[in-house]
């Protein structure tokens, strides 16, 4: 089967920049406003109210590396989530399980500090603190997303199989992940469950 011919299949020299706020070298870009998350938060009277004034402002960016869309090949990119609360939760990403579920992913931290939220489909789940220099290996079979628990941007270095997907479906219709991260009032963070979670389920 042929690939893309859109895509080159040169090697990529990627770079940090910015204070890991930037990759070099990559060949895609794409950004979400705090209005595109309309739905995560589990206060949402408090997001409408930050997102009517703060709709339009940036709440996360990714720089991704796509060479090539084949079996084997990689998705390499660096994600920037903004600092944040939203009522009392910290900022974070949708959250999603891959498509093909046994798509593994890599993620680095570069700068910033930030949380791995994980959860599987059986009601297990992970958290892993990240600070530049840690990294988190997430198997197939967890849902993923990030949180800012931090006061800078927080940055990662990912990579992930091409053919993956994300969907992220599954987190919207289980009402979100099962545990919220939270501020603990003193600076800090810490978590509590999500009363409103209903258990993920699968369509396909
Ligand atoms: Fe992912």
């Amino acid at each position: 089967m042929q690939s893309s011919t859109t895509l080159s299949s040169e090697p990529a020299a990627l770079e940090i920049l910015e204070s890991g706020t930037r990759l070099g070298g990559t060949n895609r870009r794409y950004e979400r406003r705090v209005a595109d998350l309309e739905g995560i938060y589990s206060d949402f009277e408090a997001f409408n109210q930050y997102s009517a004034s703060h709709g339009e402002e940036l709440a996360y960016s990714v720089d991704e590396s796509r060479i090539d869309d084949g079996a084997g090949a990689l998705i390499v990119g660096l994600s920037v989530l903004l600092p944040g609360l939203i009522g009392t939760e910290y900022a974070m990403t949708r959250g999603h399980l891959h498509v093909k579920s046994d798509r593994a992913e890599l993620y680095v931290c570069v700068a910033g500090r930030g949380i791995l939220v994980m959860d599987d489909l059986e009601g297990h789940m992970r958290m892993v603190e990240l600070t530049p220099g840690r990294a988190v290996h997430v198997p197939g079979g967890w849902i993923h997303r990030s949180v800012n628990v931090g006061d800078e941007p927080f940055s990662t270095v990912f990579c992930y199989a091409a053919d993956a997907g994300q969907d992220y479906e599954i987190v919207r219709r289980a009402r979100g992940m099962q545990m919220l991260v939270v501020t603990d009032g003193r600076g800090g963070w810490t978590t509590v469950a999500n009363d409103g979670h209903v258990g993920y389920q699968r369509l396909t």
